[in-house]
């Protein structure tokens, strides 16, 4: 497969375009295994949403994927695992996690996608992997950290084998 993005300095992936973002995700959705959560950093516009419909579709889901920045998450059912994605961008007090259960997104086969999860701080349990989405010409950069033994492992075996 033609090779999207381009690996940079440790870490760091450039994104040229809305095509590269998707396909970061979904390399980073078929290497993930078991559970996962996701924190997707960056402004406005820098590619979180873009990231999780790619994630998405590399897990093979084929339908629409929504920006949950309204409805705060959009969960997907899929054959042999749970995808939940949030967007805490519009959430007034970290607390208000607490009202909608946000415990019982996290157990085993859910991969938790989280955009703006400093908007969440105090509420939600520790991240596997942080991506950091910033602007960059031309398009996006992505500068990924693995904090779980797991993901740590992920990331090297991605790198190593090309696939980053
Ligand atoms: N690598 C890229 N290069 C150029 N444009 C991109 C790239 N990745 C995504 N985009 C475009 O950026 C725009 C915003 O993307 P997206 O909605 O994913 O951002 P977001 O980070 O989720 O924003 P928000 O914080 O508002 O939820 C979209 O039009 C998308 O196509
Ligand atoms: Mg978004």
């Amino acid at each position: 497969m033609l090779k999207r993005f381009y690996p940079m300095k440790k870490n760091f992936v450039s994104l040229p375009n809305e095509s590269a973002t998707s396909a970061l995700g979904a390399t980073l959705a078929k290497a993930c295994d078991g559970t996962h959560i996701i924190y997707l950093y960056g402004d406005i516009g820098t590619g979180k949403t873009t990231f999780c419909r790619g994630f998405l579709q590399g897990l093979g889901y084929l339908g629409k994927v929504k920006s949950p920045t309204y409805t705060l998450v959009e969960s997907y059912f899929l054959d042999l695992l749970t995808v939940y994605h949030f967007d805490f961008y519009r959430l007034a007090n970290p607390e208000e996690l607490e009202f909608i259960g946000i415990f019982d997104y996290f157990h085993q086969n859910t991969i938790c996608l989280i955009e703006w999860p400093q908007q969440g701080k105090g509420f939600l349990p520790e991240a596997d992997l942080k991506i950091s989405f910033s602007n960059y010409n031309p398009g996006r950069l992505a500068k990924i950290q693995a904090l779980s033994y797991d993901s740590i492992q992920l990331l090297k075996n991605l790198f190593k084998q090309n696939k980053l």
